[in-house]
């Protein structure tokens, strides 16, 4: 009798174990969240990092008057301006992030949702917007007091909601937006500025303004095609010779991943470079079911997708792997961290993009390991104070943190009784890779000035600093190209694992790895980089790199 009840009680006793114990499919990480600023006075409705650790962040000139004054009493006046047409403050900023502070910058046109990518000299070229800017192509100097320069309406179609890539060549693609079924490349040649049909981008528009194609996920394999997913279907494109190489089969479940089904995607770490034929994975997660954005229209809400598809785009008969996230997603922005782990950030659990369509937001940031078996690659992560919805956006810091801004689901700045007032705090997340508890396993670089200047197929030996035991298997060197980030998609993202392993101890703590540089612009466009050295999934703090 007293051992049944024991069996029974140890029985109890195991299953409430069980229970509180999370499945480790869905483990609870940890990380930490910092707010940096009450306010930067606009919307972080757009980001890139630059080579001097700047953001350069913008949201809109027609939203009315933001938070922030421009300084000296100057005044933007223009005549074409659909809100103020003289109007004193700021609607762009660029953040400090050694010195967590900000200064207001001047933007003369409209960049609503427009698109940007950084040039092998590290300028930001900015492509888009709206309405007298729908055409604009405006420059963003990395210099202590510079500012943005308009360069005019360059471009030879209005992109609105397009999306950029940098090319090997240092020229840009843009691609797609509103009604815009074609391409084009900056800067301009003599031919001017031709316009090339995609009639892929016509394929995959839903009708009815839904669009469901807009900010295609565009990612440069290492043939040097290009990937580009709009809706649920996605080709190889030989951009060069306007010919679609490939078509890939759709995506699982019919469900629309683009604007605004917003969901995203990234370009999983590309490895291995020495092979003769380096592979490459596209993964991409979450989404608004099909019919959301007419159903939000109609006063229902819809919950998101939780399914990620994970397609080898290399692969002569790719297949999409189907796995779940813990939770649905929509508008989550995807990263790649110094690690080559992803982390899934901001967004909704219910409904779609666009204004006033979203609900439930996703407070906890999410890992996905993309090494880890099937079944235990996504973790949860501390969860969030501040919704980030529609116009939020995420990058990742040289220090490891992710800077996370804006939201604004509203026509207007609207701060009060409303749904998800539009935000203007600034906050950084780190990863628990920052933890203190890994002071000893984490690698520090030594002399990165030696390495500032990188050539392509370089061979190149990399020192560190690790205080702890050194497991040499487990350290690696990554290379990050630092994205233009808006509406969840990371444009021109890309992480390579340089080396690994055959680690040489120095002795006093220093060791040293020797790397091989990508061998080319295909798998790495010239450009400044971010360089981690890996131990034990601790990234070191990242150094600036120039690629040529
Ligand atoms: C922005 O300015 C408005 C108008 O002055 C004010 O009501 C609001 O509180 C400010 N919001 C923030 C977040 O600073």
């Amino acid at each position: 009798m007293k051992s049944t009840l024991r069996l029974v009680a140890t029985f109890f006793l195991f299953h409430i174990l069980l229970c509180s114990i999370p499945s480790p499919a869905y483990a609870a990480g940890g990380g930490q969240w910092q707010l940096l600023q009450p306010s930067i006075g606009i919307v972080a409705m757009h980001m890139q990092l630059l080579s001097n650790d700047r953001v350069i962040i913008y949201d809109r000139t027609d939203f009315g008057l933001s938070n922030l004054s421009l300084p000296d009493g100057r005044c933007r006046n223009n005549p074409n301006e659909l809100a103020v047409k003289v109007d004193c403050t700021a609607h762009s900023v660029e953040y400090n992030v050694a010195s967590n502070t900000f200064r207001a910058l001047f933007v003369q046109t409209n960049v609503w949702c427009s698109s940007g990518a950084v040039t092998p000299d590290g300028l930001l070229v900015q492509t888009g917007g709206f309405n007298d800017g729908d055409r604009a192509v405006r420059i963003f100097k990395p210099c202590p007091d510079c500012d943005w320069e308009e360069k005019g309406s360059l471009l030879g179609a209005s992109r609105w909601y397009a999306t950029n890539h940098i090319l090997p060549d240092g020229r840009l693609i843009i691609i797609g937006g509103i009604g815009q079924f074609n391409y084009e490349f900056y800067p301009k040649t003599a031919g001017g500025d031709k316009v090339y049909n995609l009639p892929f981008l016509a394929q995959t528009s839903d009708p009815g303004g839904v669009d469901n194609n807009l900010y295609p996920f565009v990612f440069l394999n290492v043939d040097g095609n290009l990937f580009i997913f709009a809706n649920t279907r996605s080709i190889l494109f030989d951009y060069n010779n306007n010919r679609v190489v490939r078509e890939y089969p759709s995506i699982p479940g019919g469900d629309p991943r683009n604007y605004p089904s917003t969901g995203s995607a990234v370009l999983l770490p590309l490895k291995n470079l020495q092979a003769p034929n380096v592979e490459a994975e596209v993964l991409l997660c979450g989404g608004a079911p099909r019919g959301a954005f007419q159903n939000v229209g109609g006063g229902t809400f819809v919950g998101a997708l939780n399914t990620c598809g994970r397609l080898k785009i290399t692969d002569p008969k790719p297949q999409w792997v189907i796995e779940n996230m813990p939770g649905p997603r929509v508008m989550g922005d995807m990263l790649l961290l110094p690690n080559g782990n992803v982390l899934i950030i901001n967004g909704a659990e219910v409904g779609t993009a666009g204004w006033e369509n979203g609900r439930e937001p996703a407070m906890s940031p999410l890992f996905y390991r993309p090494n880890n078996p099937t079944n235990s690659r996504f973790e949860l992560q501390t969860p969030a104070g501040i919704p980030r919805m529609y116009h939020s956006t995420a990058v990742l810091l040289r220090d490891g943190r992710i800077l996370v801004g804006g939201s604004n689901p509203h026509v207007g700045y609207s701060f009060s009784n409303v749904l998800f007032p539009t935000e203007l705090r600034l906050e950084a997340f780190s990863p628990s890779y920052l933890d203190a508890q890994f002071a000893n396993v984490r690698p520090k670089i030594v002399d990165p000035n030696s390495l500032s200047a990188l050539k392509y197929a370089q061979k190149l030996k990399v020192q560190f600093l690790v205080t702890g035991t050194v497991v040499s298997d487990l350290v690696s060197v990554t290379l990050f190209a630092p994205p233009f980030n808006t509406h969840t998609f990371s444009m021109s993202q890309r992480i390579l694992v340089v080396g690994t392993g055959n680690v040489a101890n120095l002795g006093k703590s220093t060791y040293e790895i020797e790397v091989t540089t990508p061998g080319s612009g295909i798998l790495a466009p010239s450009g400044s980089y971010l360089l981690f050295v890996v131990h034990q999934e601790i990234p070191s703090e990242g150094i600036w790199v120039h690629l040529t």
